[in-house]
C-alpha cells in the first residue's frame, strides 16, 4: 500500500543556515499522524514545503504515489492537499458563509459546470461544512467578528471544504485556553474522520490522545516515529524534552 504522504531527505536551508537535514516520514492514508518538537525545530517549515510554498533544498516529496517537490500550491491542492496555517487565514469582510462558499467554489470536485449552473449545490455543501464545525449560528456574520477560537474553527471548516484527502494543520489550538482546545481537538477528530491528518500541536496530552502515531522533530531530524505509548517510553524523546518532562508521562 502507498503511503499518504512521504517525504524523502528533505533538506531546507536559509542562506547558510540549515533548517531542515534530511527529514524522512511516511503518513499511512488514513493515519493520524502528529508532528512534535520544541519551537524553532522546522515544523512550520516543513508544512510550507510540502504545500509547495517554500521549495526544499534537496529530497522529494510524496502525496499519493506522485511527486509534488517542483509543483506550486495550487497544483499541490489539486492533488488533494489541503493546509491550515498557525495564524488564521480567513476573508474577514465576507460573512462565514461566504469563507466557506469561497472556499468549496476552489475545491476540485466543484466543477466549472457547479460553479455556474448549480450554485445550490454549492450552498448545500458549505451549510453542511457549517453545521460540522459548530458555527451555524454565525452564518451571516463577518467573519471579522468571530472570537478567536470560532476562527479557526472555520479555518478548519475551509481545509475541509476543499475535500482534500491530505490536511495538514499547524497548531490548530495555539492562543486557546484548555476548554476551547479541548472543543477544538474534538471538532478535528470529528471532521476528520477518514482523511489523512498530519498535525502539529503542543498539547502532549491532546497529541497521544488524537495521534495514531507521532514523528518527533528536533534541530531539523525526526529522532523517533512512533505510537503514542512508543513515542512515551522513548529514551531520546525524552531527552529532547528535558526539563518538560511531565508532558511524556
Ligand atoms: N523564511 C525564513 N528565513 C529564514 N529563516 C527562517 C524562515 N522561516 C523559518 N526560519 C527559521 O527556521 C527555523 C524553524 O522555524 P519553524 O519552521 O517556524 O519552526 P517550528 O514551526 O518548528 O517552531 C527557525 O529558526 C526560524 O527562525
Ligand atoms: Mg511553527
Amino acid at each position: 500500500m502507498t503511503a499518504a504522504l512521504e517525504l524523502h531527505r528533505i533538506g531546507k536551508r536559509f542562506g547558510a543556515t540549515e533548517i531542515l537535514r534530511g527529514v524522512d516520514l511516511s503518513v499511512e492514508r488514513g493515519e493520524r499522524h502528529a508532528l512534535i518538537g520544541p519551537n524553532g525545530a522546522g515544523k512550520s517549515t516543513l508544512f510550507d514545503l510540502v504545500s509547495g510554498r517554500t521549495r526544499a533544498s534537496g529530497g522529494r516529496v510524496v502525496l499519493n504515489g506522485i511527486d509534488i517537490s517542483n509543483l506550486p500550491p495550487h497544483a499541490i491542492a489539486r492533488h488533494g492537499l489541503a493546509r491550515s496555517f498557525q495564524s488564521t487565514s480567513v476573508f474577514a469582510g465576507l460573512s462565514v458563509f461566504d469563507n466557506l462558499r469561497c472556499a468549496v467554489l476552489g475545491s476540485p470536485s466543484a466543477r466549472m459546470r457547479d460553479r455556474w449552473l448549480r450554485s445550490r449545490t454549492i450552498d448545500r455543501r458549505a451549510d453542511n461544512i457549517l453545521d460540522s464545525i459548530g458555527l451555524a449560528n454565525r452564518r451571516d456574520d463577518p467573519a471579522a467578528s468571530l472570537s478567536y477560537a470560532e476562527q479557526r474553527a472555520l479555518d478548519l471548516g475551509i481545509a475541509l471544504a476543499t475535500d482534500a484527502s491530505t490536511l495538514l494543520l499547524d497548531e490548530p489550538t495555539a492562543g486557546m485556553n484548555r476548554a476551547e482546545s479541548a472543543r477544538a481537538l474534538a471538532l478535528i477528530r470529528a471532521t476528520t474522520e477518514g482523511c489523512t491528518l498530519l498535525i502539529v500541536e503542543h498539547d502532549m496530552e491532546a497529541v497521544f490522545a488524537l495521534a495514531d502515531r507521532i514523528s518527533v522533530l528536533v534541530r531539523g531530524r525526526v529522532i523517533a516515529t512512533g505510537t503514542p505509548a512508543q513515542i512515551r517510553a522513548n529514551p531520546q524523546v525524552r531527552e529532547a524534552y528535558l526539563g518538560d518532562d511531565e508532558v511524556l508521562r
